[in-house]
């Protein structure tokens, strides 16, 4: 059975086929096919919210998730198992669980809602478990069956995803939020119940960059076969780490550079910020990270943008509206002899290549 997920200009295909035995959630007993056709939207919307997420985390960085890095499956050849490999992974599984727990509490699934399991234990100093938590647990378990179905393999880059999805979902629980609401004469609040939130995704994701600039590189590649000793290796090795942590096998490439055989783009003609109220510091230094880092020169260009203004209403009924001309300054990344063109001779040119 094949999930086609459709992204733009790519199309990743993958294939479920661990739908032979029957599995149980909630005491709902069900099979394969069937969980699959009640799921599949839920999963495809959830991977695809995850993908986006990675485009909005990376969007300043050099590696900007790139379609080509999205491919989740095992199949296609060779597979990368960097730091970005990581994130991808992760923040897929999360947007999976995530939507599926969502799904739950919005009542699109019959045999899940809301979590109500530890409703009127004690939580803590002076509140109760009590009204409709998000039901992680349920998102949890369907989303490991969709999303680790997916790693057939029992080598070191199957251990490497599986801990990466892991620390996905582990992601969207640890920044699940207690909201609480008081109880008592006129809202005096001598007791309290409370229950467990989702947070927006975009925590999540901000959450698992973070990880991902903490992310730890093991060393199991070199000589790794496919014994069983090895096997114990990897999975010793993977046991030793925390479950929160994202786990890489290799170092990443240059990602300034173009590389067709990574299928890497280069930081070349990329955008970059330069000035702005909001930006963040991330965002202030992206010229220097995408363009000079890279040996690239900035180049500045205007635009002018026609846009509706001025708006104002006639009786009766219209609407009339001015154009109005914003001057637009955007700044992209160029190579130095491009911008340098008219001056130099090509001689010094090829001197300016050379530097790094
Ligand atoms: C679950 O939510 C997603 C996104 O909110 C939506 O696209 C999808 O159709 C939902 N699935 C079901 C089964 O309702
Ligand atoms: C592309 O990457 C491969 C693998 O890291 C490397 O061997 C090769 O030299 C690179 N090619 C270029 C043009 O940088």
């Amino acid at each position: 059975m094949f999930w086609m997920g459709s992204y733009p200009g790519t199309l990743f295909l993958v294939s479920f086929f661990h739908f032979s035995y029957p599995w149980s959630v909630n005491n709902f007993l069900m099979t394969g096919p069937k969980a699959y056709l009640i799921y599949s939207s839920s999963v495809a919307a959830g991977a695809q919210s995850g993908i986006e997420e990675c485009k909005f985390q990376f969007a300043w960085d050099r590696w900007n998730c790139p379609e080509r890095a999205l491919q989740l499956s095992s199949h296609g050849g060779l597979r990368s198992a960097n730091r970005e490999t990581a994130f991808v992974h992760a923040i897929s599984s999360a947007g999976v669980m995530y939507t599926l727990t969502r799904n739950c509490s919005l009542g699109d699934f019959d045999n899940c809602g809301c979590d109500d399991s530890r409703n009127g234990q004690l939580g803590g100093q002076g509140w109760l478990w009590g009204g409709c938590s998000d039901n992680v647990g349920f998102g949890e378990a369907i989303s490991k069956q969709f999303v680790d179905a997916l790693e057939t393999g029992q080598d070191a880059r199957a251990a490497m995803n599986l801990h990466n999805n892991e620390a996905g979902r582990k992601a969207v629980k640890g920044t699940m939020k207690r909201t609480c609401k008081c109880h008592g004469v006129s809202g005096s609040c001598t007791t309290q119940t409370c229950w467990l939130q989702l947070p927006e995704f975009r925590e999540v994701g901000t959450y698992l960059k973070e990880k991902y600039h903490k992310g730890l590189k093991v060393d199991l590649l070199q000589g790794a076969g496919n014994s069983a000793a090895s096997r114990g290796a990897i999975a010793e090795t993977f046991s030793s780490i925390s479950k929160k942590e994202l786990v890489h096998l290799e170092d990443s490439p240059d990602y300034c550079l173009e590389n067709k055989t990574l299928g890497l783009l280069g930081t070349e003609g990329r955008e970059c910020l330069k000035r702005g109220k909001a930006l963040s510091k991330w965002e202030k230094r992206s010229c220097q990270r995408l363009c000079g880092d890279c040996g690239l020169a900035v180049e500045e260009r205007r635009a002018e943008m026609v846009s509706s203004c001025n708006c104002k209403f006639h009786w009766c009924c219209a609407v009339r509206c001015e154009q109005c001309r914003k001057r637009v300054t955007k700044y992209y990344c160029v190579r130095k002899e491009k911008r340098e063109r008219g001056g130099g001779s090509a001689a010094s040119r090829k001197l300016k290549r050379k530097q790094p």
